[in-house]
């Protein structure tokens, strides 16, 4: 059934959303990007031309594959724009009215009922989103990890009501479409791999925060003592502060486990508008 998806949406060009688009577009198939407004559709489209180039500069694509793969894409700030297509990816803000609210709006606008609508949040569940349509049995998480073209994971999460063909259909699709490998998780919040990071992350931050150790020394002790590939405060102004909280706060409101409640500064800052990378300055400052 995957061979058959070939029409694909992504709702959110977001650092995730561009990137799952891109990985969409380089693997041939025709791409429709939905953002706010066509003011954020322009920079979801910068975006994803930042990382076609760079995947041309690290020599990871060729420079007519790259022209190719965005000459598969549009970019809209209309929602209508993806009535045609087979397989819908949401990939907006981790925040569940918002998301609740685009699998209401999909389950309108999608026609094709043997559609799959999938998720790409990262800690709600996927039950609450497929509730907000009449086709539960074709909604599915579909978890990829940042940054997307560069990270092979795709947690495919299912529902109580997700389909047995549903799950089958994804699963080929990233796998054999997109190359990726995947991992099972049931509908728990944080699935597999945000479960275990996210309280590693949270530790980081409080370890910050005590003032035991400084970010730098935090993030050096990870990447020189256990080889991880940037540490964790560099790794969580990757994903997003605001980001990270929400994911805390959605496995603290799952569990009431004192491991995924979001330390204070955490909270501080993303108040304070200190994101990460994406804002310029989080526990570590970019150009
Ligand atoms: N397309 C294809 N390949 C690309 C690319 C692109 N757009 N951009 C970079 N690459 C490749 C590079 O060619 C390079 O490959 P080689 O090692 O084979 O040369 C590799 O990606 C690394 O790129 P760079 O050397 O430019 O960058 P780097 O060495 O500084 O690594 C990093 C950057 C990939 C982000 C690395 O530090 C890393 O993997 N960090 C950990 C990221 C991580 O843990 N992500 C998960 C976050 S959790 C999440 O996403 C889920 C959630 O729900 C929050």
């Amino acid at each position: 059934m995957s061979g058959d998806i070939r029409r694909v949406g992504v709702v959110g060009g977001g650092q995730m959303g561009a990137g799952i688009a891109e990985v969409c577009a380089r693997a041939g198939l025709d791409t429709v990007v939905c953002e706010v407004d066509a003011t954020a559709a322009r920079a979801a489209r910068d975006r994803v031309v930042a990382s076609l180039d760079r995947a041309v500069r690290r020599g990871k694509a060729e420079e007519a594959d790259a022209r190719d793969a965005l000459a598969r894409m549009v970019f809209t700030g209309t929602l209508d724009d993806l009535a045609d297509r087979q397989l819908v990816v949401e990939a907006v803000v981790e925040n569940p009215a918002a998301k609740t609210e685009v699998f209401a709006a999909l389950d309108k606008i999608v026609e094709d009922p043997g559609a799959v609508l999938a998720t790409n949040t990262s800690s709600l569940p996927v039950m609450r989103l497929g509730m907000a349509t009449g086709r539960a049995d074709r909604v599915v998480g579909l978890h990829f990890f940042n940054p997307v073209p560069v990270l092979p994971l795709v947690e495919v999460v299912s529902s109580l009501h997700t389909s047995p063909g549903t799950i089958a259909a994804v699963r080929d699709f990233a796998t054999g479409t997109l190359g990726k490998t995947v991992i099972r998780s049931q509908d728990r919040s944080g699935f597999v791999v945000n479960a275990l990071l996210v309280p590693y992350l949270l530790s980081a931050v409080r370890m910050a925060e005590s003032g035991f150790a400084t970010a730098a020394d935090i993030d050096a002790g990870m990447e020189l003592g256990c080889a991880h590939p940037m540490g964790p405060l560099k790794l969580a102004d990757l994903i997003g502060l605001d980001t990270v909280a929400s994911i805390a706060r959605s496995l603290y409101e799952e569990f009431r486990e004192p491991l995924y409640a979001p330390p204070p500064l955490l909270q501080r800052m993303v108040e304070a508008g200190l994101l990460g990378r994406k804002s310029g300055r989080g526990f570590h400052t970019y150009d």
